[in-house]
C-alpha cells in the first residue's frame, strides 16, 4: 500500500515542443525499453506505433524524478494503454517480457544488423531477410547488388556503427571550417544534431553552413565537397538539391535554382588522435592508403576483392590510423539560416512535435526552409530561433532542452 501523501506526483504538457527535455533523464530503463519497441516498429514500417512509442518514452524523459508507482503516472499525456503495460511490467518485475523477447527475436536482431549498413533502410533490410538474408556474411554470399552507399556502408561498417566522440566532432569541425573558408572567407559552419544539444556521443556530426549575404552561398556545396575530397577527407558522398527550391520550381521559377545543392551525406576519413593536429600527419595517412586503395581498385573486377572485403570487417586491421565517421553538410541562404538551423539541431521528436503543434494549434507549416501562416495566406520571416518559437507561440526551448 502505498501512501498518496508520498507519491510524487507529475504535470507535464502534451507536446515534446512545449518542454524542457534536458540529456538528465531519471527513467532511462524505462525509456530504453519503450524506445526498443519504437525501433521495432519503425523497422517493421509501424510508424504510426513507432511515434506512439516514441512520444510515451519522450513523456517519461521530461519527469524531474524516477517513476516509482504507476499512480504517478495518472493525468500524464501520450501514455497509452500499451506504453503503460510496458511500464507496469517494468515497474513489478524489473522487465517487460514484451521487450525482452523483441530484444531476442531473430527478425529484430537482423532488421539491426542490416539496417546498421549506412544506405540499408527497412524496407531492404525486411527484402532480404525474405532471401533468406541475416547477417553481413550472409548478404556477402548472396551476391545481393549493393549501390554505392551500400557498398561504403558495408566496408566501413565496425566505424560507422562505433559512436563518434565530441573530441572526433570537434576534430571535423575543425576540418569542414577550413573547408569552407577556404573556398567561400566569411561563410560561416554551425554544428547541429545532437551535439549541438549537448550530447557526449552521436552515430554522426551534422554541419549547417551559410553566408551572412545572401546569395553568396549558391555554389558552395560542390566547391567544400570538391576541397575536402582533394585533401583525401573524403571516402564517400553523396550531395542531393534542395527539395524545397525543387518543389517550388515551377513556370516562371529560374532554373538558376535548380543548381543550389543542398545537403551532403558523407563519410569522413578522420585521423586517429594521435595523428591529428599534424597536417604533414593526415598527408602520410592519405599516401599511405592511397597506395591500399589503388591496389584495392585494381582487384575490383575479380572475385578475390569481395574476400579481402570479408577480411577487413571481421578482422579490422589494428594499425589502421583513420577511422571512418558519418558526416552530414547542409548549406542554407541566411535568409532560411534559423528554419535551418532548427530544423537540423533535432531531436527528431522534438522536430515531429514543433511541426505537429505548428499545424495542428496554429494553423500553420513548418519546415527547415520556412514558417507559412495557413491564416494569414503569407510566410513569417524569422532571423533566430527564439523569432520562430515567438510566432508559434511557444516558450523558447534552447538546444539542451530539446532532447525529447
Ligand atoms: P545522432 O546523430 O544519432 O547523435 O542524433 P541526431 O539528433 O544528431 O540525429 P540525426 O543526425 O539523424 O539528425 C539531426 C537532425 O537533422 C534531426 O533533427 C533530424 O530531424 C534532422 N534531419 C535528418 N534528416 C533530415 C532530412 O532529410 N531533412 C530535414 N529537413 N531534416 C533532417
Ligand atoms: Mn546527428
Ligand atoms: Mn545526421
Amino acid at each position: 500500500q502505498i501512501n498518496e501523501a508520498e507519491v510524487v506526483l507529475f504535470s507535464v504538457p502534451s507536446y515534446a515542443c512545449q518542454r524542457r527535455t534536458t540529456l538528465d533523464n531519471h527513467n532511462v530503463t524505462l525509456t530504453d525499453a519503450l524506445s526498443l519497441l519504437a525501433e521495432n516498429a519503425e523497422l517493421s514500417d509501424e510508424d504510426g506505433r513507432g511515434v506512439a512509442f516514441r512520444r510515451a518514452a519522450a513523456v517519461l524523459k521530461a519527469l524531474p524524478a524516477p517513476v516509482t508507482a504507476m499512480s504517478q503516472l495518472t493525468g500524464l499525456p501520450c501514455l497509452g494503454d500499451h506504453s503503460l503495460r510496458v511500464i507496469k511490467d517494468i515497474l513489478e518485475n524489473e522487465a517487460s517480457d514484451e521487450v525482452e523477447s523483441t530484444k531476442q527475436s531473430d527478425r529484430f536482431k537482423a532488421l539491426k544488423v542490416l539496417t546498421g549498413i549506412f544506405g540499408v533502410g527497412s524496407k531492404t533490410a525486411d527484402r532480404w531477410i525474405r532471401d533468406g538474408i541475416h547477417n553481413l556474411h550472409q548478404l556477402q554470399e548472396s551476391g545481393a547488388t549493393l549501390n554505392r552507399a551500400q557498398q561504403a556502408g558495408l566496408e566501413h561498417y565496425d566505424d560507422l556503427n562505433q559512436q563518434v566522440t565530441k573530441a572526433e566532432a570537434d576534430a571535423i569541425t575543425e576540418i569542414v571550417q577550413e573547408a569552407v573558408v577556404s573556398v567561400l572567407p566569411g561563410a560561416q559552419v554551425v554544428l547541429t544534431g545532437g551535439f549541438r544539444r549537448g550530447k557526449q556521443t552521436g552515430h554522426d556530426v551534422d554541419f549547417l553552413i551559410t553566408h551572412p549575404e545572401e546569395g553568396r552561398e549558391v555554389g558552395l556545396m560542390p566547391k567544400v565537397v570538391f576541397w575536402l575530397e582533394s585533401q583525401g577527407f573524403l571516402l564517400y558522398q553523396k550531395t542531393t538539391r534542395n527539395s524545397y527550391l525543387e518543389v517550388k520550381d515551377g513556370p516562371g521559377r529560374p532554373s538558376s535554382n535548380m543548381d543550389r545543392f543542398e545537403r551532403c551525406l558523407s563519410i569522413f576519413k578522420l585521423a586517429k588522435k594521435e595523428e591529428r593536429g599534424i597536417k604533414v600527419a593526415v598527408n602520410t595517412v592519405k599516401t599511405r592508403d592511397s597506395v591500399r586503395d589503388h591496389t584495392q581498385s585494381e582487384t575490383d573486377q575479380n572475385p578475390q576483392s569481395h574476400s579481402y572485403e570479408r577480411h577487413e570487417l571481421t578482422n579490422p586491421p589494428a594499425h589502421r590510423r583513420w577511422r571512418a565517421v558519418r558526416v552530414d553538410l547542409v548549406v542554407s541562404p541566411i535568409s532560411q539560416f534559423a528554419f535551418a538551423l532548427l530544423g537540423w539541431t533535432g531531436s527528431k521528436l522534438f522536430e515531429r512535435e514543433l511541426r505537429r503543434w505548428a499545424g495542428h494549434e496554429k494553423a500553420m507549416s513548418l519546415s527547415s526552409h520556412a514558417l507559412y501562416d495557413n491564416k494569414q495566406s503569407r510566410y513569417l520571416r524569422a532571423a533566430s530561433e527564439e523569432e520562430i518559437f515567438a510566432h508559434l507561440g511557444l516558450e523558447y526551448i534552447p538546444p539542451s532542452e530539446r532532447n525529447a
